[in-house]
């Protein structure tokens, strides 16, 4: 019995001490079951992917492109040349027509050759009775003047009468390109036609010594003298004239 009683306290007491150098050991290293170590290196299936991240800023401004090849006109033009022309033709036509009925009567004769005077005149085969549309001769000032800006034709129609345009035509190699018109129902107060901003208004005259050019007045005009004031010429003065009544 006694010998029971030393083995169990032997045994307790190896116990004990075995419950003492764990309790101060804990942090000991053991060693890991090789079976527990597989566990930890095997993967398990993949998680789903996570959102998306948010857009980032915007680039900066690519570079400028290199110009495009020469394009091709493709459209057809014959009908607008021709449509033109028939264009042209009617203007001629109404042109034409204007002055069969609206001529004032200097081609004619219905107005006297002393109702025509100019600021001067070349010699008697150039008076100012002589520039008449499609006359034989025509008008043209004295020789030193022949080449003068502001020399001037006046026609008197004695009654103030409506007129609607002139027509004007040079003669030989020489003619009218630019021209101011004045009017008035005496000589010592005649105006300018002013354009819309009340500057002295200028015809385009014409471009050959043969060929009728008609100028419209913007408005109608009532008045017994109208007056050329020459403001341009190619070669030199040269003038045949009528005005229109309608
Ligand atoms: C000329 O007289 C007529 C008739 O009196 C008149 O209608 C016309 O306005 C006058 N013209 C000018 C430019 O004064």
């Amino acid at each position: 019995m006694t010998s029971l009683i030393a083995a169990f306290l032997a045994l307790m007491f190896v116990v004990n001490l075995a419950k003492l150098v764990l309790s101060q050991n804990e942090h000991i290293c053991l060693p890991v079951p090789r079976d527990a170590l597989g566990t930890l290196q095997s993967r398990g299936p993949r998680g789903p992917s996570g959102k998306r991240g948010i857009p980032g800023p915007q680039g900066t401004q690519g570079a400028k492109g290199n110009p495009g090849p020469p394009g091709q006109c493709q459209c057809d033009l014959s009908e607008v040349v021709e449509l033109k022309k028939r264009l042209d033709r009617l203007d001629r036509l109404h042109e034409a027509v204007r002055e069969e009925l609206c001529l004032a009567g200097v081609k004619s004769g219905k107005v006297r050759d002393d109702e025509m005077t100019a600021s001067s005149i070349n010699k008697q085969d150039y008076s100012a009775h002589e520039g008449r549309l499609d006359g034989e001769r025509f008008w043209a000032p004295q020789s030193s003047k022949y080449q003068t800006p502001g020399e001037w034709l006046q026609v008197d129609f004695r009654t103030p009468t409506k007129m609607t345009g002139v027509v004007t035509q040079g003669g030989g190699g020489s003619w009218v390109t630019k021209f101011k018109t004045s009017f008035g129902n005496s000589t010592n107060q005649l105006q300018v036609i002013e354009d819309v901003d009340g500057n002295d208004m200028i015809f385009q005259g014409n471009t050959d010594g043969t060929n009728h050019v008609q100028n419209i007045s913007p408005n109608p005009i009532r008045a017994t003298y109208f007056k050329i004031i020459i403001v341009n010429f190619h070669g030199g003065i040269v003038l045949r004239l009528d005005y229109l009544t309608c």
